[in-house]
């Protein structure tokens, strides 16, 4: 089979197209023919050796797909050949097939793609774990989104607004501020250019109640000063690279909490809730209660590059690989 194969960690460009043996699957194990494999900012990290997960090189990336079961090992009920699937697999989704635990799968719904399958699990079910299990959005409350034309970004403008809430997309550009105004954000904010705590306190009345931080650095003790009495600032994540320092005062004044998440973490945790996390997802999408928009999609060849490009910042939204 054809796959992408990070020989040692390094720079994207290393990435090479290889031929590996075809998958065999063993006890407990089914082998998927994968239609689509979702791109994540996490994947570009792990490949460069800057994620907290270290795998063996070489190794094949790609954490999430959206296939067909084409072979079921011993010991396994319940899933046969021709199965359409959603596995989010941590590594090995860049490649034709992929084994994975006949556990992990998840029935695709009739009605959605491969496609756009592939690229919602992981940004989606760490924003509805967020904003329904970490914290809470009631309806009417003011939820800040920073980095919101990222993959995660989009995910936290379309779950908050689902729920309720009232969204201020931050972003770098204009083209990302217009795709989370599509997907239901009220107003937005040029990070860059405006003063993101002014912005975010005069827009939303005086403060917003949660904040969406999946990027760190610079922007996001501003954003903590801009939440109100009660205020929540969930910490996703770190794109823009430093991890921020605040002061704890801030965190004191108006009684705010900083809620941690750690969706991928939690799913060891609790397997069972994960799976009850991912039917909410898929009843809501099923219901067009979210709008997930349709991926770019890239051939398998273009791996380094869509991940490069989420690096260094200059794609907006998800993107797929088709092998
Ligand atoms: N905690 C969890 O459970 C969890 C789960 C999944 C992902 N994450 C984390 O969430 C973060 C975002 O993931 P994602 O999939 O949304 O990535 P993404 O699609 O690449 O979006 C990240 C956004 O961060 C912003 N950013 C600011 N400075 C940046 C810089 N120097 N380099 C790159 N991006 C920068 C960019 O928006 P602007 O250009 O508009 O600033 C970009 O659109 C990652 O750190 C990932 O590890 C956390």
């Amino acid at each position: 089979m054809r796959a992408v194969v990070c020989p040692e960690f390094g720079p994207l460009d290393a990435l090479v197209a290889a031929d590996l043996p075809d998958p065999a699957a063993g006890e407990g194990q089914v082998v998927v023919d994968v239609r689509a494999a979702g791109v994540n900012f996490v994947d570009g990290l792990i490949c460069q050796g800057r994620y907290q997960l270290k795998p063996e090189t070489p190794f094949v990336p790609g954490s999430e797909v959206a296939g067909v079961v084409s072979a079921v090992g011993p010991g396994v009920a319940g899933v046969t050949t021709g199965d359409r699937v959603l596995v989010f697999c941590g590594l090995g989704g860049f490649a034709e097939q992929v084994v994975v635990p006949a556990l992990s799968l998840v029935p695709l719904p009739e009605g959605l793609g491969f496609e756009p399958a592939a690229a919602l699990v992981q940004s989606y079910c760490t924003m509805l774990f967020t904003l329904t299990r970490r914290t809470h959005v009631a309806p009417g409350e003011w939820v800040l989104v920073l980095g919101a034309g990222g993959g995660i970004g989009l995910a936290a403008v379309d779950v908050a607004t689902a729920l309720g809430g009232r969204v201020i997309a931050a972003a770098s550009t204009a083209a990302k501020l217009a795709a989370a105004r599509a997907r239901g954000a009220e107003a937005t904010i040029a990070y860059e250019a405006e003063d993101l705590k002014t912005r975010a306190r005069e827009l939303s009345g005086g403060g917003v109640d949660v904040v969406v931080d999946p990027v760190g650095g610079r922007h996001s003790e501003p954003a903590l000063r801009a939440t109100r009495h009660l205020g929540r600032f969930c910490v996703l994540g770190f794109a823009a690279g430093p991890i921020p320092t605040v002061p704890l005062n801030q965190v004191l004044l108006n009684n705010r909490t900083v809620v941690g998440v750690d969706w991928g973490g939690w799913t060891f945790q609790d397997p069972a809730g994960n799976r009850t996390l991912i039917a909410e997802l898929l009843d809501m999408v099923a219901d067009h209660r979210l709008h997930p928009t349709a991926p770019a999609v890239h051939p398998l060849g273009d791996a380094a590059a869509v991940m490069a490009g989420l690096l260094d910042r200059t794609v907006a939204g998800k993107s797929v690989l088709v092998p």
